[in-house]
């Protein structure tokens, strides 16, 4: 499988994305909310979800690679994503190889041309609307300058908790002081499955 910016956004009219905003919500009053994680001094509301894979110390890749295989932990990832939108960075795309079929595959990219994906070059006014099928929200699945970007308009995280204290080169950013379990999904000698909520402030 693949499979927490750090302010409080405030709209002002010196938002250069506020202008998207009011043209995707003109009369919706969305709620202002603290980013988890990121860069920039955009904002928009939260309406993805995040789904990982990591250890303990919250390591997610190595040498552009995920450094585990475990039984089972793919498949939950299959099952889970498939049908959705699935949005990742470029390199996420090269160290998956070809487009996750079943769905469609967004690449987060400055420059990089992928044939068969939908390339997103301004990350910080991603719209998710015009990507979203009925019922299929769309999930972020990294790497971690993907999740550290985005982490702040997740409303959830699906977070495999891998047990073994694997070594690596790239993490996930810091999540704790935002999201809280929500549920336990699945239990397993090598990994938990949760599903982490923003806490509520
Ligand atoms: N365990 C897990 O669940 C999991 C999940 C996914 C990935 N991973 C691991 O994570 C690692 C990859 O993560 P990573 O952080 O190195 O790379 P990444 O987030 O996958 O991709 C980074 C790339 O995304 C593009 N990008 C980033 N910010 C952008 C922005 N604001 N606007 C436009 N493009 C932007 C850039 O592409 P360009 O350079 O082309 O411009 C950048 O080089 C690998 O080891 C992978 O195996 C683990």
């Amino acid at each position: 499988m693949l499979p927490g910016q750090l302010s409080v956004f405030l709209r002002c009219s010196l938002d250069p994305y506020n202008q998207i905003w009011a043209l995707r919500s003109p009369l919706e009053k969305q709620p202002v909310v603290p980013l988890a994680t990121g860069t920039g001094n955009w904002q928009l509301p939260p309406d993805v979800k995040a789904i990982v894979a990591m250890t303990r110390k919250r390591v997610i890749g190595d040498r552009n690679r995920i450094p585990w295989r475990l039984q089972g932990e793919q498949r939950w990832f299959k099952e889970v994503t498939m049908g959705h939108p699935v949005l990742m960075g470029r390199k996420t795309y090269e160290s998956i190889g070809k487009p996750l079929p079943g769905r469609r595959n967004l690449v987060v990219t400055r420059s990089g041309e992928i044939a068969g994906v939908d390339l997103i070059r301004d990350l910080p006014a991603f719209d998710p609307a015009p990507f979203e099928l009925p019922g299929k929200e769309i999930f972020v699945i990294g790497g971690a300058e993907i999740y550290l970007a985005l982490l702040g308009r997740c409303d959830a995280i699906y977070g495999t908790i891998v047990k073994e204290d694997y070594p690596g080169d790239t993490y996930f950013p810091e999540f704790e002081p935002q999201f809280e379990i929500s549920e336990t999904i699945r239990q397993t000698p090598e990994f938990d499955i949760y599903c982490y909520k923003r806490r509520k402030r």
